[in-house]
């Protein structure tokens, strides 16, 4: 237990106001895990797999209205609407809390409100920060004991200390004798955040990003704000240990938009002998400066909540290992023997399945089995390429920087930025195709920059601005060099030209030996690219016309761009740093010349 005065305060408030059955106070054991997940299967919402097959582990479908993050329902309630705007949505603070203080009031009836204490990073390291989460579901109780580190030993961490307030509701009350429903959710919906409090209210969803409030909430909108206060990084990317042939070992971080293929980077099986690869994080990066002047990550998560359709042996064996036992899967396909299948995992699909709709299936079935935001919840411990730093509470150091998206057209395989400024230009003016991670329409280009625009807790002209001084407060020297990589160029039949997956180490070998400082690099308005030839296409089954397409600059194409991202950055109406128009400046020039 805990004495913590605010804490208590705080969850005697909450109760008061939610009116639930009982409060119950999380250990973290793994008897309650147990327990828990008993009393969902008895609900209907966890059905458990074939121990034989996938032991210890839950398969559950949700209501087919709750499936992703919504983000128009995603709110940022600053003092100032600036300091929210223009990409975010904005309310008024008491505006939004006189609004949630109706909706909570009485949300949990019939429930119980479970108090699940958790730190986000390694216990008692200085880049981690705990959180404590009030939800009325079970469902979400499990995940974030695979998710985060939890319970009793988060409060013995505590002490008497600052935590961020995540109050989280289904809500659906139950009214005396009701029955509950598999997967109880509202079709109201309000995800808020109050950056100048730090405190989360989220309602009306139990999925993902929506409901287990470490990962999105805190670790990005909140810590976004704790990190441009307090001069960190708290970023979108993957955390990732790459050691080449002659046994050398740097680490790298990237930042790809949701669903665009951080956690295959982060666990990928290298193409070609030699090189290995050792997974710290898949999701979040929380990055600090070390006293001998070096970026350091960690990763604040303990699980992954992978995207499941796609994932196989082929594309991502250590994603399947990762998740062979003690683990969640939502809104995949059931298999008659007790298993999951969902779209991509084997070449043959099986025969007869259930769908996350909880309907036969067969081939012949025109929908999909699997929902394409379905999610594997898996405990980091049990990836077999896990870093053997990954829980260091120091972090790992970073040497690079990757930015990327989804782009069919224009943007090159890999390039180089020439320094810390034109890669913060770069982050800036991500673009992406819009993924099922979200509701909405899919495949839509827009700009994501640094894969935060749904993530941001502030306005993001500042964080851009945040960006620029942290190069400038650092020793130049030793800054991570940040590159652009993009896996999804399609040729003219609409298929992906470049291999992806495991093949990608050809790209982080270029990368690795340009930060050795190897002579392989032209300059381009686009920044560094490879010289000719010297990308490793050893064993590829990839003509140099079709190598060449992936490194096409059109500069027609790169002027309309640039005039794109001048109307882009006068959107955010005088918060966009002046380095960063000095970039465009700069690159404009270069388009011109050549
Ligand atoms: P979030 O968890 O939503 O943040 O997603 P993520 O960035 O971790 O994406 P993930 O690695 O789960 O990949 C999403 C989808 O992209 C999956 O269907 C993958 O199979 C696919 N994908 C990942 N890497 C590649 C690649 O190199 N090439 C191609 N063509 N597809 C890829
Ligand atoms: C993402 O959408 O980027 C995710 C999944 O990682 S969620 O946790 O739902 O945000
Ligand atoms: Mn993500």
């Amino acid at each position: 237990m805990t004495t913590n005065k605010k804490l208590l305060a705080w969850v005697e408030e909450m109760a008061n106001l939610c009116k639930p059955d009982n409060v119950y106070w999380c250990d973290g054991s793994e008897e309650e895990y147990d327990r828990l997940a008993a009393e969902l299967v008895e609900n209907g919402t966890f059905k458990r797999l074939n121990d034989d097959l996938r032991p210890n582990s839950y398969i559950c479908m949700s209501d087919p209205s709750d499936v992703a993050r919504v983000e128009d329902r995603t709110f940022i309630c600053s003092e100032k609407k600036e300091d929210a705007a223009p990409t975010n949505n904005w309310m008024a603070p008491a505006e939004m809390k006189t609004k949630l203080t109706g909706l909570f009031d009485g949300s949990m009836k019939g429930r119980t409100m479970y108090v699940i204490p958790f730190s986000m990073g390694p216990l008692g390291s200085k880049i981690a920060h705990i959180g404590v989460e009030l939800t009325d579901s079970a469902y979400v109780v499990c995940n974030m004991r695979i998710m985060t580190r939890m319970g009793q030993k988060v409060l013995d961490q505590l002490g008497d200390g600052e935590f961020v307030p995540c109050l989280h509701s289904v809500g659906k009350p139950l009214a005396p004798g009701e029955k509950d429903v598999p997967w109880p959710c509202s079709p109201t919906k309000y995800i808020c955040h109050f950056p100048e409090e730090r405190s989360i209210w989220s309602f009306g969803s139990g999925y993902g990003g929506n409901a287990l409030l470490g990962k999105k909430c805190f670790a990005l909108r909140i810590a976004s704000v704790m990190a441009r206060d307090e001069g960190w990084l708290a970023e979108h990317m993957l955390i990732v240990g790459i050691t080449n042939p002659k046994g050398e070992k740097k680490y790298v971080a990237a930042a790809f938009p949701s669903a665009c293929g951080k956690t295959n980077l982060a666990m990928l099986t290298p193409s070609i002998p030699g090189w290995k690869v050792e997974t710290v994080g898949d999701d979040i990066a929380w990055m600090k400066f070390g006293v001998d002047g070096r970026l350091y990550a960690v990763n604040p998560e303990y699980g992954f909540f992978g995207v499941a359709p796609g994932t196989s042996e082929k594309t991502n064996s250590n994603a399947l290992a990762s998740a062979t036992k003690n683990s969640i899967f939502t809104n995949v396909a059931l298999t008659p023997e007790g298993d999951i299948w969902w779209e991509g995992m084997t070449d043959k699909k099986p025969a007869h399945l259930t769908d996350w709709k909880n309907r036969p299936w067969t081939p012949e079935s025109t929908e999909p089995s699997s929902h394409p935001n379905s999610r594997f919840t898996a405990p980091a411990g049990q990836c077999p390429v896990i870093d053997p730093k990954w829980e260091d509470p120091a972090g790992v150091p970073i040497s690079a920087i990757l930015f990327g998206g989804r782009r069919a057209k224009v943007v090159p395989l890999v390039s180089e930025a020439f320094d810390w400024n034109h890669g913060t230009f770069l982050g800036s003016t991500v673009s992406s195709e819009t993924t099922a991670a979200a509701v909405g329409a899919v495949g839509q280009i827009r700009r994501d920059p640094f894969a935060m625009l749904p993530f941001c807790g502030y306005n993001m002209g500042d964080y851009f601005k945040h960006w620029i001084e942290t190069g400038e407060k650092a020793d130049q020297t030793k800054l991570p060099k940040i590159f652009y990589v993009n896996w999804f160029r399609k040729d003219e039949n609409g298929k992906f030209i470049w291999p992806g997956y495991g093949e990608n180490i050809r790209v982080l070998e270029w990368i690795f030996n340009r930060l050795d400082g190897a002579d392989i690099a032209v300059e381009t308005p686009k920044g560094f690219l490879p010289k000719p030839g010297t990308s490793n296409t050893e064993g590829l089954d990839i003509s140099p016309e079709r190598m060449n397409k992936l490194f096409e600059v059109d500069m027609e194409e790169g002027l309309v761009e640039m005039a794109s991202i001048r109307e882009y950055f006068n959107s955010f109406e005088g918060h966009v740093p002046q380095e960063l128009y000095d970039v465009l400046e700069k690159v404009e020039s270069m388009y011109k010349k050549s």
